[in-house]
């Protein structure tokens, strides 16, 4: 046997070829299959030390092909590596004789750590068998630990709602898996180069005070050791003291840079064990996962909201595109929302309901895009075919930002603005309180604004005409528990419910 040599099953070309070059350059002797079937075959003519197989894969899986290792190569070490944080399958895979389970994404250092590991227990035991058998359960009950501590950062991190919530479990997770007894995190400010404490937790009885800000010399002793850092020694201590504040009961420190796409977002300090031992490398492993566990989860939202907005700005300049080729309906969809939230502050409606309105008045009309100019535009009265065409909108609407995952209130309201109280409306023919409230509401701003608008043919109603037909269409067209609101708001707010609109 090559114990020096290492084959990487990976179908993920760039996984397997950076994890390639990164063992290359550490010294190794690398070779790599882009899956099962292929490894296997390398296997066969190989006798090569370590193994680091991904598990799902074409043609053969890892699992399969950790089995047939076994048959053909018993002393070749078998390193498993799932997108998965699947503590079954790790359990499967290292009864099966897999020296070791990492969830992806992986350190490259703990991938060679891991390796430099099981090398030197290769090159060193003489009794490979006996060795396996004293250390196999001892390794699975430490990777049975890491795992159950993956999955529940991954649980809490996966489930936060907010960047305030994120800070919070920042500090509760690495108190629960370091059994810390204080946890602060300092969050960097750019602009003033400075960290301010963000968060804290302590299991003592009192939190203690804190200086609002961490002395910058400390940021700069970890930029010149990028990475995690246990603070230990009385000089280390005593610096740590200047830097963080005068704390005599401080034993032992885990400082934890913490970044975000390569840039630098914070620190996490991590003080004293319950134990009173100090912090120890298995601390710091999983304060690193733990950080970018919430690196990763910044960085996806950052990216969704950024590609969110990006779409929904392109929508509503869509929208607003389209309501500017014709000059009777321009900013149509700016005032039906003006309206419609002036109507649901009236009713009382929650922050989040103005909040449904907004967004989805400004693309309530967001599928006209598939009806053509000739029939949006004509100046003259539709055909029965335009009208059909016309009436899909909604529904178009409703399926173009299907994708967007919005939240049912807004589909709603794209979708039954213009179906009627007695049920005559389209596309559903929803009658009464099967029409979503929301979509009541915008339906009659809908309709005030159209009535009051110029067309063509002609002449837009007076405002106080334009009530009167509201209110002869109530419990026809229109809600009239809305209705009445409009018009409490119009008598209360006179003039200005149009001056607003402008
Ligand atoms: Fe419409």
């Amino acid at each position: 046997m090559d114990e020096k040599s290492i084959l990487i099953v990976e179908d993920d070309e760039a996984v397997r070829r950076s994890l390639y070059l990164f063992l290359k350059h550490k010294g190794h002797r690398v070779e790599c299959a882009e899956d099962g079937l292929s490894g296997l075959n390398c296997v066969k003519q190989n006798d090569y030390g370590v193994v680091i197989t991904d598990v799902m894969m074409p043609n053969m899986n890892g699992v399969q092909l950790l089995e047939m290792i076994k048959q053909i190569r018993p002393l070749t070490e078998v390193i498993m590596v799932s997108g998965y944080n699947d503590l079954q399958l790790a359990i499967d895979a290292m009864k099966k004789g897999a020296a070791d389970f990492i969830t992806k994404p992986f350190r490259y250092e703990q991938v060679e750590r891991i390796i430099c590991d099981l090398q030197s227990r290769q090159v060193g035991s003489a009794d490979r068998a006996v060795d396996r058998a004293a250390t196999v359960d001892s390794r699975l009950e430490r990777k049975i630990h890491e795992l159950s501590i993956m999955y529940s950062i991954n649980e809490v991190l996966d489930n936060i709602a907010n960047i305030e919530e994120l800070f919070k479990n920042l500090v509760d997770l690495s108190l629960k898996i370091t059994e810390g007894l204080r946890s602060v995190f300092y969050l960097y400010d750019h602009e003033h180069d400075t960290y301010y404490l963000r968060c804290m937790k302590s299991k003592d009885e009192i939190d203690r005070p804190k200086m609002d800000k961490l002395d910058p010399h400390i940021a700069e002793r970890l930029s010149v050791n990028p990475g995690s850092m246990i603070l230990d020694t009385p000089d280390e201590i005593a610096f740590y003291h200047l830097a963080a504040g005068p704390h005599p009961d401080v034993q032992s420190v885990l400082l934890a840079p913490f970044y975000v796409r390569g840039q630098n977002f914070g620190i996490l300090a991590v003080e004293n064990k319950l134990n009173e031992r100090g912090f120890t490398e298995s601390d710091v492993t999983f304060v690193n996962m733990l950080l970018k566990k919430a690196s990763l989860v910044i960085e996806n939202r950052a990216l969704y909201e950024t590609i969110y907005l990006n779409l929904v700005n392109t929508l509503r300049s869509l929208v607003s595109t389209i309501e500017a080729k014709d000059k009777y309906t321009q900013r149509h969809s700016e005032r039906v929302t003006k309206i419609a939230l002036l109507i649901a502050r009236e009713l009382r409606c929650a922050k989040e309901e103005l909040d449904v309105i907004q967004f989805a008045g400004m693309l309530h009309d967001i599928g006209k895009i598939g009806v053509s100019d000739a029939i949006l535009q004509k100046p003259s009265s539709l055909t029965k075919e335009e009208y059909e065409t016309i009436k899909q909108h909604p529904i178009v609407g409703a399926r173009i930002l299907e994708p967007l995952g919005m939240l049912p209130h807004e589909k709603a309201i794209i979708r039954h603005h213009h179906e009627r109280w007695d049920g005559k409306g389209y596309p559903d023919g929803l009658a009464g309180r099967d029409i979503p409230f929301l979509a009541r509401i915008v339906s009659l701003a809908d309709a005030y604004d159209a009535m009051t608008s110029d067309r063509v043919y002609r002449k837009g109603l007076t405002h106080e005409m334009a009530v009167t037909e509201l209110e002869v269409n109530s419990w026809r067209q229109f809600d009239s528990a809305i209705v009445d609101a409009f018009k409490s708001l119009c008598a209360r707010m006179g003039e200005q419910v149009k001056l607003e609109l402008e």
